[in-house]
Parts: C-alpha cells; sequence; structure tokens
C-alpha cells in the first residue's frame, strides 16, 4: 500500500517537474525569437502585408488624379541639394504644377521596385506612414485634402475645399500657421503604428518614426531639386489635426511639411 503511494507521489512529482521544464522552454524560444524578429528587418514574406493588414478607411469619393510619372533623372545632384537644403518658412503665393506635387510624393514614398519596395527604407517593409496632401494651389487639381496611393502614384480626394486655415489653427505658433497657409501645399505624414509594432513590438514605435525621418529629407532634398522649400513642422495638434483630417482611429499624424515657392 505504502509502496503504490509512493509510486504515485513519484509520478505526480515527475509530471509536475516536466511540465515547468516544458513552459521554461517555450518562453525561452519565444523570447529568442521574438529578439531575432527585431533584428531581422526583413520582409515578413509578401512585401506589404502588415500594411495591407492594418488598411485605413479608404473614401468613397470618387475624384481622384493619376499623376504624371516621375522624373528619375533630375538636373540637381544629391550632393547639390544636401549641400544648399535649408528649412523655409516663408512662401510666395504662387502655384505648384501637378508635375512638381507628383515629383514631392513620389520623393517621400513613392514605389521604385517591381516588388513595390519605396524610396524611403521601411523596417521589414511594413510601411506604416500614410502620406495625405493638403491642396490650396496646385494647378490642375481641385483644392482638398488627399491620401497618396504609392502603388497606382495616385491621388485620391477625401476632404473638399480648401482646408489650411483650418490645418494652420492646430499648429503652435503663428510662424507654423502663416506657413500652411501660404503654402500651396501641405504633405501631411500620417502612421498607422500597428502595421510595424505588429511584428517588432513596442520597438517598433521607433522604427515607425525613424522611417518618417528617412522619407521628410527626401521630401526636403526633392524640394530643393525643384526650386521650392520646405520646413518640418513637429508642433501641432495631434487631437486637432485628427478631428480635421477625419483620420481613422489607427492613424495618428505626425509631421507636416508646407512646400513652396521661397519668398524673400
Ligand atoms: C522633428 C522636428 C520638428 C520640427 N518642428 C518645427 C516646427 O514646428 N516649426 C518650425 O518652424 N520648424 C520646425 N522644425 C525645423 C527646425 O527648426 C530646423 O530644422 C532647424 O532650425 C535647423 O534648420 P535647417 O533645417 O534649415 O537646417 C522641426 C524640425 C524637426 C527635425
Amino acid at each position: 500500500m505504502n509502496n503504490k503511494k509512493n509510486i504515485l507521489r513519484y509520478i505526480l512529482c515527475c509530471t509536475i517537474l516536466i511540465s515547468i521544464f516544458i513552459v521554461i522552454l517555450s518562453a525561452c524560444i519565444n523570447g529568442q525569437s521574438n529578439r531575432e524578429n527585431a533584428y531581422i528587418l526583413l520582409p515578413a514574406s509578401d512585401e506589404n502585408t502588415n500594411a495591407d493588414n492594418n488598411a485605413i478607411n479608404i473614401s468613397t469619393s470618387t475624384l481622384s488624379y493619376i499623376l504624371p510619372d516621375p522624373d528619375t533623372d533630375g538636373d540637381i545632384s544629391v550632393e547639390n541639394a544636401l549641400s544648399t537644403r535649408r528649412s523655409h518658412r516663408s512662401y510666395r503665393n504662387e502655384s505648384i504644377s501637378k508635375e512638381q506635387l507628383s515629383q514631392l510624393l513620389w520623393a517621400a514614398y513613392g514605389i521604385t521596385s517591381s516588388n513595390n519596395f519605396r524610396t524611403a527604407p521601411s523596417a521589414g517593409a511594413t510601411y506604416p506612414l500614410e502620406i495625405y496632401a493638403v491642396i490650396g494651389d496646385v494647378t490642375g487639381i481641385e483644392p482638398g485634402l488627399y491620401r497618396y496611393i504609392p502603388k497606382e502614384h495616385k491621388i485620391e480626394q477625401t476632404i473638399s475645399g480648401d482646408i489650411r486655415k483650418e490645418l494652420g489653427e492646430t499648429t503652435f505658433s503663428s510662424t507654423n500657421s502663416k506657413m500652411i497657409i501660404d503654402a500651396p501645399v501641405t504633405i501631411t505624414y500620417c502612421a498607422v503604428f500597428e502595421r510595424t509594432t505588429g511584428r517588432y513590438g513596442e520597438r517598433g514605435r521607433n522604427y515607425v518614426f525613424i522611417e518618417l525621418g528617412h522619407s521628410a529629407q527626401n521630401v526636403y532634398l526633392q524640394a530643393e531639386a525643384l526650386g521650392l522649400g520646405t520646413c518640418a513642422i513637429g508642433a501641432f495638434s495631434d487631437i486637432d489635426v485628427s478631428a480635421l483630417l477625419q483620420l481613422s482611429q489607427n492613424e495618428e499624424p505626425i509631421y507636416l511639411l508646407p512646400v513652396g515657392y521661397i519668398s524673400g
């Protein structure tokens, strides 16, 4: 009888020990693969899977414009644009062309390869940025808010009418407001963080901001090469911009870049 009890106790102990061992082992494997994931910044399988999974609401507006093909062989060298680039805060009251708009958006996030890779690098090709153009004065384009669709190199209207004044009012300084009101277009960066954090956890938030820097610098350099100027604006109310632009719940506004001909 005592022997039987001892055997049962022995089996129970073994079962508990094996279970603990399995739990610890699986936690280690998981931790290891998460760490690996954070450093191997390659596309999951097919490019853009995360971007597609975390899609934002697409407007039902029918007003859209296919943009002219971008020029990939301009007259100004990268070195030249780098050495003259500055933040400019004063813009002339002058329209820019559809070609110039096309070039700016392409530089920001345009497609440059058959597998849909873009002008800016992206952690794991998750492409968390959504780029909008607040258009006030671009020749041949109705004023309004437009979402840039890189795959088709087109813009789709999500709000009609000139909202530059209202966008200007969301910023924290009169200089910022004036830039946005005067500039013919403001490139507006939003992020769908889940596309990147879904793969890399909280570290993915850093990756999104790093990617924003890559893309925004492209806009700075492209503006310079087109004879235009821009100035990064980070000082604005996220809540006010989200409300004005009627952004989806999973989109957050992160940067504003007014672009126009420099005055003075
Ligand atoms: C993250 C970030 C946020 C910025 N926000 C503003 C802003 O709200 N208003 C502004 O006038 N300039 C802003 N700037 C522009 C900086 O003031 C500018 O880059 C700096 O003065 C250096 O000048 P440079 O760009 O001509 O070299 C911002 C720049 C960065 C990188």
